[in-house]
């Protein structure tokens, strides 16, 4: 018996022959009804499937919440964070709380959310958190029409874009559609169009990369219209794009020519995304190298690309670990945490943080040691 979301997919798949993978992963994630995000009961943490930096420690979000107070101290407007994908809100509550303790407060936290079942969970979780913050939150569920001042944090988010998937056979791309045959998916591949072909120009970004015959990979054509947005949204102030991911020699790897796309279920992961669909999460890395070709088309200039534990650390986050009030079973966990996220062989240095600022000019707090620019 095929579940809602599958007969939906089959449907969809039948009145158009095929679809771009980039749609299957669309539907499978957000559809609204049935989709991953959008229906789950349980995402994160230990009883779900995942669990991000923010969930894992709070030491994550009162570092980040040091740089919203360092463009506070220097620019003299009203500022306010944004936070795309909000999650559980364990961000959005770990940085107004230090935020409070240090007298900062931004004048509005705007959480960018798809899914009706999170932005309940956020709200939920914010009343039991921060009860006297709850009003300085506003929810929204499209860039438009927003504009402002300060902190923009996306942790997590854009991996969770669907993605296209592409081929390298005799030289020539072709892209991945799925189609449907009796009772199970197929894989098509298909020339890749025109368009395509100079997107992948753009993500290698100058790069010398050679793709053997069979490679495949990945390539998102929606962080054009995500970036461009964001130039809009954003008067003056940084960004901070949180997320695993590589430069573009690391991403086309030779040996990486599986791609990277990854499932996760019950913690763990696999590499089918036509299995539990619409019950498991499907993400794909990051390529911050073609992040950053899109920028050079924006008012939005890179100020950094550095990986996770060195953009933790210039926001301090070993000082606020020392400064913290703990016995010694709290101070042990508490560590325990800090390693997921900052040591070299788990978080720390998989996932990187790509520092972007608009019409600012003082120094950043997340960018003063160890930035990598020059490997985008
Ligand atoms: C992997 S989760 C990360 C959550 C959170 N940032 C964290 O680090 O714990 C991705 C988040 O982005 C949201 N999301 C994905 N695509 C979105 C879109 N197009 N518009 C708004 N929210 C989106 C999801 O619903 C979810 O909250």
């Amino acid at each position: 018996m095929k579940s809602p979301i599958e007969l939906y997919l089959a449907d969809r798949i039948n009145s158009q022959n095929e679809i771009p993978f980039s749609e299957f992963m669309e539907i499978s994630l957000y559809h609204k009804d049935y989709g991953y995000y959008t229906s789950k009961k349980q995402i994160f943490g230990k009883n779900g499937d995942f669990i991000t930096s923010p969930i894992n420690s709070s030491l994550f979000g009162e570092s980040i919440s040091n740089e919203f107070i360092n463009l506070k101290l220097n620019i003299d407007k009203d500022l306010n964070i944004m936070e795309m994908g909000g999650g559980d809100a364990s961000l959005a509550i770990d940085l107004l709380k230090n935020l409070k303790i240090k007298k900062c407060l931004p004048s509005k936290y705007i959480i960018l959310e798809i899914s009706d079942s999170l932005i309940k969970l956020q709200k939920d979780n914010i009343k039991k958190s921060i009860p006297d913050l709850y009003c300085l939150f506003e929810w929204s569920n499209s860039l438009e029409d927003t504009s402002m001042d300060g902190l923009i944090i996306a942790n997590e988010f854009f991996d969770a874009l669907p993605t296209e998937r592409f081929k390298v056979i005799d030289n020539n791309i072709e892209c991945l559609f799925i189609g449907i045959d009796g009772d199970s998916y197929k894989h098509v591949w298909n020339s890749a169009p025109p368009n395509f072909i100079k997107e992948l120009e753009l993500a290698k970004n100058n790069h010398e990369i050679y793709f053997k015959n069979h490679y495949i990979s990945e390539i998102n054509l929606h962080y054009k219209k995500w970036l461009k947005s964001l130039d809009k949204v954003l008067n003056s102030g940084v960004i901070f794009l949180i997320d695993y991911g590589y430069n573009s020699k690391e991403y086309f790897l030779e040996d990486r020519n599986e791609g990277t796309l990854v499932c996760v279920h019950n913690h763990q992961p696999n590499f089918d995304p036509m299995m539990n669909i619409g019950e498991q999460d499907l993400s794909s890395f990051v390529n911050f190298s073609h992040l950053n070709n899109i920028c050079l088309s924006t008012k939005l200039d890179i100020a950094g690309y550095l990986i996770q534990s060195n953009f933790l650390i210039n926001l301090g986050i070993l000082d606020l670990f020392q400064s913290k009030k703990m016995s010694e079973n709290e101070k042990l966990d508490e560590l325990n945490r800090l390693k997921n996220i900052l040591l070299p062989n788990t978080m720390g240095e998989i996932f990187k943080v790509l520092v972007m600022k608009k019409n600012i000019d003082i120094p950043l707090l997340s960018t003063k040691e160890f930035n990598h620019i020059h490997k985008l």
